[in-house]
């Protein structure tokens, strides 16, 4: 709980929920984690789950659900049409948004490509706080282009700006003028930026960005994926929203779009996604993509029992301690991090502690994708799986060029209410042990590159034999231990 002081004067993060269902976890000794490695070919989406030990690589549909989610799992209705489920999904996120309709869809990216298809003119650019590699692989796609306008700040490893994922006003009405707003196919903003450490917008942004849209006729597109930590962050350093309440925060911000779209495998803890609006020329273009791509308009390809867990998690998202419990843990561990020198991204953000690998593996060239090797390196030492957010997770340039990333990162994400606080100092020790060692890491190159989001299945190779060294240094230090 954010607000709990402890006599001993610790700042401890306290969570307020039970842990009632359990799964074994199992962490394989430093040798066969070494072999696992190499296996999934340094990549640490092509990891079994059964060699992982805490998985941090994404929160997406791997959130605690609450008891009463299950419970209202066993009341679905599965008709093809005219669900009862969608009827109360639908009725929750009204009541919740002030939006008058609900487009159904399996997941964020589909609503992505059908947002995509619809506004996305060949040749027509989508501007936004900063990309998100599906969203961006859709635009592109569809014949379109991505142009960032985040504040400077936003891409600054260390910072003490509150709202990171700020729009830069100026560069939004310079790219308007440049562009021509007939040319810009729409302006998204991405709650709790993602790609650069889950860092908020504020409210008072989001007015601003609606005000110029409106006024130049400009679709503004919210994803909404990340909403619950960056409304946290609005109540906690957005002086003019201390008390409000988290539902007027989230209608407000869904009157500023014109359309709101969600991972549901992030927000609402389940596993599936929607879009909301009250345009109704918008509701029925989109509608129409609904049945050809995801399933009829009542189940956009989701489980109805995960549509019933969506809308009881998004009522129990309307709770500060529910939505807090992320963000204080993630604080923690960054605060226990930086105190020893690891570098990480500040001020800590939501979804997960992001750690600098551009200046943690300083000695490894971008080309040779630092955040990657680092991640390959923090599972060797820990059995702990994050992501990579640099370099690799880009795509080459239409000439075959590699783009370097503005931030090397890899995320320990936090999937909510998953770990407790011995398992996030665990990944700590082994983090900072790692540091103390990085010259021992070394960089990775691809053997198999796909064209489209490599990230997700590429193989790669360590350019000499590091791994090997890094896991002899391990079992040299550890002795016994795992
Ligand atoms: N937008 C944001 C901000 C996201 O973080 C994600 C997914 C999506 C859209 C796509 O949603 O996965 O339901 O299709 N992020 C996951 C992650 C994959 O690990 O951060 P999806």
């Amino acid at each position: 709980m954010h607000n709990i002081k402890f006599f001993s004067g610790e700042n401890i993060p306290l969570e307020m929920h039970k842990v009632r269902m359990v799964q074994k976890a199992n962490l394989p000794p430093v040798e066969d984690r070494l072999k696992s490695m190499e296996d999934a070919g340094f990549n640490t989406f092509l990891l079994r789950h059964s060699e992982v030990f805490l998985d941090m690589l994404t929160d997406s549909g791997a959130n605690a659900m609450s008891e009463n989610q299950y419970a209202a799992m066993l009341r679905t209705d599965d008709s093809y049409a005219g669900s009862e489920t969608f009827y109360r999904l639908e009725e929750v996120l009204k009541d919740i948004f002030g939006t008058q309709y609900f487009l159904p869809a399996h997941q964020g990216r589909a609503c992505e490509n059908i947002l995509s298809q619809t506004l996305v003119r060949p040749g027509s650019v989508a501007l936004m706080n900063y990309h998100f590699t599906t969203t961006m692989a859709h635009i592109i796609r569809n014949g379109g282009s991505v142009e960032e306008i985040i504040v400077d700040e936003g891409i600054k490893v260390k910072s003490s700006e509150p709202f990171k994922g700020n729009i830069d006003i100026g560069k939004l009405n310079e790219a308007i003028e440049r562009l021509g707003k007939e040319n810009i196919c729409f302006v998204r903003i991405e709650m709790g930026t993602n790609l650069v450490g889950g860092q908020p917008v504020s409210l008072g942004n989001m007015r601003e960005v609606s005000q110029i849209c409106r006024k130049e006729g400009i679709p503004l597109i919210c994803d909404a994926s990340l909403l619950a930590d960056n409304i946290y962050f609005i109540k906690m350093r957005e002086a003019e929203y201390k008390n409000a309440e988290i539902k007027d925060i989230a209608r407000e911000i869904a009157s500023l779009m014109d359309v709101t779209y969600f991972s549901a495998r992030k927000l609402g803890a389940a596993r599936g996604g929607g879009m909301i609006m009250s345009d109704h020329e918008l509701f029925v273009k989109m509608r129409e993509l609904i049945p050809l791509y995801e399933g009829f308009l009542t189940y956009g390809g989701m489980s109805t029992r995960e549509m019933e867990a969506i809308a009881v998690g998004l009522i129990e998202t309307m709770d500060m301690d529910v939505i807090s419990q992320r963000p204080i843990f993630i604080e923690a561990m960054c605060n226990e991090l930086l105190e020893k020198g690891v570098p990480v991204v500040t001020p800590p953000g939501g979804l997960g502690c992001h750690v600098d690998a551009m200046e943690f593996c300083s000695h490894i060239p971008q080309e040779e994708f630092p955040a990657g090797a680092l991640a390959a390196a923090l599972f060797i030492a820990s059995g702990v799986r994050g992501m990579e957010r640099g370099t690799l997770s880009e795509a080459r340039n239409a000439d075959g060029s590699q783009p370097l990333a503005a931030m090397e990162l890899v995320r320990l994400a936090f999937p909510k209410r998953v770990f407790t606080l011995s398992q996030i100092k665990y990944t700590a020790d082994r983090l900072v042990w790692l540091h103390k060692n990085r010259g021992l890491i070394g960089g990775l190159e691809f053997v198999e590159e796909p064209t489209v989001l490599r990230f997700f299945f590429g193989r790669l190779k360590p350019v000499d034999n590091w791994p090997e060294k890094l896991a002899k240094k391990f079992r040299e230090d550890f002795g016994e231990s795992l």
